[in-house]
């Protein structure tokens, strides 16, 4: 990371505008830290115990850095009220999660349209979260009731509870499922479509290639995949990046042509790519299962 680019970053007006809402000392802190990479001293300590204090997706992001329910905030437009959320919602990392969250409602949507053909399908919705992407997905899209079963599959408890009953008060019980199942044992056998959106991101080459063989290797011919990975281009602002560090979020930035090569070495055919549109901060690669050589 170049000088310079800490310095745009924090010369940006949204930065300036969080550095003039939290007091003084925080500041020149935040300053000093995110100029030194600073992840570890007590200084550091200092300045993160001040973040977990005053701000909502943060404290609940390090509480639990695997769960979903922090994106509730970007999904459902909710308000956010405090400076460090404010900033965080209104830079381009936050907005382009809800980019994200668009992009893949509707190209799922799309999907689904492509692959039935009278037949009833199943779309497996790996580490969903609440669901919210494929809850939306069937209310804004009625035509599509009756045509597919989604299976949500998600270790976490609250995440699956609070999907449940969002499902359950619009109705859509019959049409929508959770499952409270560890993915790396689950086996989408019988799924058409599997959707495996912001699991990806946090993990490098090695790791992200186990669990797509994983899947590839137990997945019917001719089912879809459609996973998501974070992009280079997330970097583009580290301030941000630096502020999400903070609380042990830590993304394995990937061009989309190494996102692709994810499937080298599996039955998997690369189809094509979509993105969070304008900034592109995330890559979504379809492939579909071929034949294994036997
Ligand atoms: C960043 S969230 C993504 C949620 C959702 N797919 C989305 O796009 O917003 C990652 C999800 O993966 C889930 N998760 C993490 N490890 C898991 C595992 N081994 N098996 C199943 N789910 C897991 C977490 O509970 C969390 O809900």
């Amino acid at each position: 990371m170049l000088e310079n680019d800490k310095e745009r970053a924090l010369n940006a007006p949204h930065a300036q505008e969080l550095l003039h809402n939290i007091p003084k000392e925080q500041g020149d802190q935040l300053i000093q830290c995110f100029l030194g990479n600073d992840l570890e001293s007590t200084n550091f300590v200092q300045l993160r115990n001040y973040f977990l204090q005053n701000s909502d997706f943060l404290s609940i992001a390090f509480a639990n850095r695997t769960s979903s329910i922090p994106f509730d905030w970007p999904y459902k437009k909710k308000k956010v009220q405090k400076p460090i959320d404010k900033y965080l919602f209104i830079s381009d990392t936050g907005q382009q999660i809800y980019q994200r969250f668009k992009a893949v409602k509707k190209e799922i949507a799309r999907l689904i349209r492509q692959e039935y053909n009278g037949r009833f399908l199943y779309l497996d919705n790996l580490a969903s979260g609440v669901g919210h992407d494929v809850i939306d997905l069937l209310v804004e899209n009625p035509d599509l009731e009756g045509k597919v079963h989604i299976r949500n599959i998600d270790i976490d408890k609250v995440a699956i509870q609070l999907g449940q009953e969002r499902t359950h008060n619009l109705g859509l019980s019959e049409h929508i499922s959770f499952h409270r199942i560890n993915i790396h044992k689950y086996k989408p056998v019988d799924a058409d479509i599997v959707s495996l959106i912001g699991f990806l991101c946090p993990m490098n080459t090695v790791k992200s290639k186990k669990v797509i063989q994983y899947l590839a290797s137990n997945m019917k011919e001719g089912s879809v995949l459609v996973y998501s990975t974070a992009l280079t281009t997330m970097l583009a602002d580290p301030f941000v990046d630096y502020i999400l560090k903070m609380i042990g979020w830590k993304m394995d930035h990937k061009t989309p042509e190494e996102s692709g090569r994810l499937l080298e070495g599996c039955p998997m055919m690369l189809d094509y790519q979509f993105f969070d549109e304008p900034h592109r901060q995330h890559c979504m690669t379809v492939c579909r299962k071929i034949r294994e050589s036997s």
